[in-house]
């Protein structure tokens, strides 16, 4: 037994709106699946447990879960008879949970951390804590009925009273309470109603009627949007996106164009740092204090050290990290690539599982050949080293510290430190010959028309 609190996710709904292939819940929000924002707002609870229910799409939405948190348990939910039922479906997996339990719907990702905090202080009052919304037009959402200063049952709008649906209080879904109370209070929920749907709104009124305490805490109906089509789901993008533009701005941020610049949940942005316009942050992105990413960059999966100047057109893909001082210029993609300190890499090259020691310079149009078709091979670069423009590095192969490739090297074999490697053709000169080629060519060219002309 554990006191600590425990985490259900819902997430077996079909979203069928969605019009997709894909589950509803794993569509990506901010770069993440949508399942993913509602568990990192629960799990700034630190929860002991969580527990996900899928059922449309569960393989998938399980392979997603053991990516993204293997520490959470999946159960299943065969056919989707409604919120009560959804829950009930943990209940094996929480047999020994004595702390409280906190249902969260997978497709309602806005929730945050310190409305459920005030939540759980609300505990303290009372057996179950449902989180509810002044709603703008309260729609179809369920109704919170509250009777003498207290919530005592909530009503569905399918099944609501004309003098009910005139409440604009709703339900948001997120409920706390005593794990194993919770599931007491399903065991006694029925489906009499008008979808015929085991409702977990039902526990409210079941709770009133055994002389259990209820109570609604409210936040701004901004942290209430569930997602349901896919225009949903980019006005969330939108709200997601301005949000995180505002934090980022705040933190000492520089964003010259904060509307044209991309982030996703888990992009971390040191202060002093300027982010040109257009600039696309992918998931596991870290830049230092003090760095530049110039205009119309993408980074995913990168490290970028302090002082260091990214961009205009660069691209650093998964595993590239930046030293301090580097200098990543126009046209440029890096990928599982180790930049040592001051490394300046400018122009139009590739350098993938590669590493460069620092200070060196490599020149224009520099690629690393990592790619036999079949399997993919290390460069390794020392310091201090200058790799000509146009070299080829043909890996696996390693240049020694201080070393110099020719311009236009087809690096082949390893270069030791302080070498000069030449790899290419010898020029020869032949005096003459450019006009002696051209009025031959020019010869040819007049003997064809003539023969085409008759
Ligand atoms: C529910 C609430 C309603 C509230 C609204 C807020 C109930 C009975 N009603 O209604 O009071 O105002 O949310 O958006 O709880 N799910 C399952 N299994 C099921 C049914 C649902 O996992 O059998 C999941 C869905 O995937 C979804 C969530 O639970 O994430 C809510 O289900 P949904 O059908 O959208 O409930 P609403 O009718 O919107
Ligand atoms: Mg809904």
């Amino acid at each position: 037994m554990t006191n600590a609190l425990s985490l259900i996710v819902l997430a077996a709904g079909r979203g069928s709106r969605m019009v997709s292939d894909l589950p509803k819940v794993l569509h990506p929000l901010g770069g993440q699946p949508l399942l993913a924002h509602a568990m990192a707002a629960g799990g700034a609870l630190a929860p002991a447990q969580i527990v996900v229910v899928t059922g449309h799409g569960a393989d998938t939405v399980e392979q997603t879960l053991s990516a993204i948190a293997p520490n959470a348990k999946t159960v299943r939910q065969t056919r989707q008879n409604g919120t009560a039922h959804a829950v009930a479906q943990a209940r094996a997996a929480l047999e020994d949970a004595g702390g409280d339990a906190l249902v969260l719907y997978g497709d309602t990702p806005f929730v945050t951390p310190g409305t459920l905090a005030r939540m759980v202080e609300a505990r303290a009052q009372a057996d179950v804590v449902v989180l509810g919304f002044e709603a703008a037009d309260p729609g179809r959402y369920g109704r919170l009925i509250v009777e003498a200063g207290r919530l005592t049952r909530i009503v569905e709008f399918k099944d609501a009273t004309a003098v009910e649906r005139a409440v604009t209080l709703c339900n948001s879904g997120v409920v706390l309470a005593p794990a194993q109370r919770l599931f007491d209070l399903i065991d006694a929920v029925g489906n009499a109603n008008v979808a015929g749907e085991y409702y977990l709104t039902d526990i409210v009124g079941i709770a009133t009627a055994r002389g259990l305490r209820c109570a609604a805490v409210t936040c701004p109906e901004a942290e209430t949007i569930g997602i349901n089509t896919r225009a949903e789901l980019a006005a969330a993008e939108a709200v997601f996106q301005t949000r995180r533009r505002a934090e980022m701005l705040a933190a000492g941020v520089t964003l010259i164009a904060p509307e044209t610049v991309f982030f996703t949940a888990d992009t971390r942005i040191g202060r002093d740092t300027v982010i040109e316009p257009n600039v696309v942050f992918g998931p596991g992105v870290d830049v230092a204090s003090g760095a530049v990413i110039r205009a119309f960059s993408h980074l995913e999966g990168a490290v970028v050290g302090p002082q260091a100047v990214i961009g205009p057109y660069a691209r650093l893909r998964p595993g590239t990290v930046v030293g301090a001082a580097v200098r990543i210029g126009n046209f440029v993609e890096t990928k599982n690539a180790q930049l040592a300190d001051g490394v300046k890499l400018n122009h139009l090259s590739y350098v993938g599982d590669a590493s460069v020691g620092a200070g060196t310079n490599i020149g224009a149009g520099t690629i690393t050949c990592n790619y036999d078709g079949v399997l993919k091979h290390r460069t390794t670069i020392g310091a201090r080293a200058f790799i000509g423009s146009n070299t080829m590095l043909v890996a696996p192969v390693t240049v020694g510290d201080d070393a110099l490739t020719g311009t236009g090297s087809v690096i082949t074999d390893d270069v030791p430190a302080h070498a000069l490697a030449l790899a290419r053709a010898k020029q020869v000169n032949k005096p003459g010959l450019a006009v002696r080629l051209r009025a031959r060519l020019l010869a040819l060219k007049a003997a064809a028309r003539g023969t085409a002309k008759d």
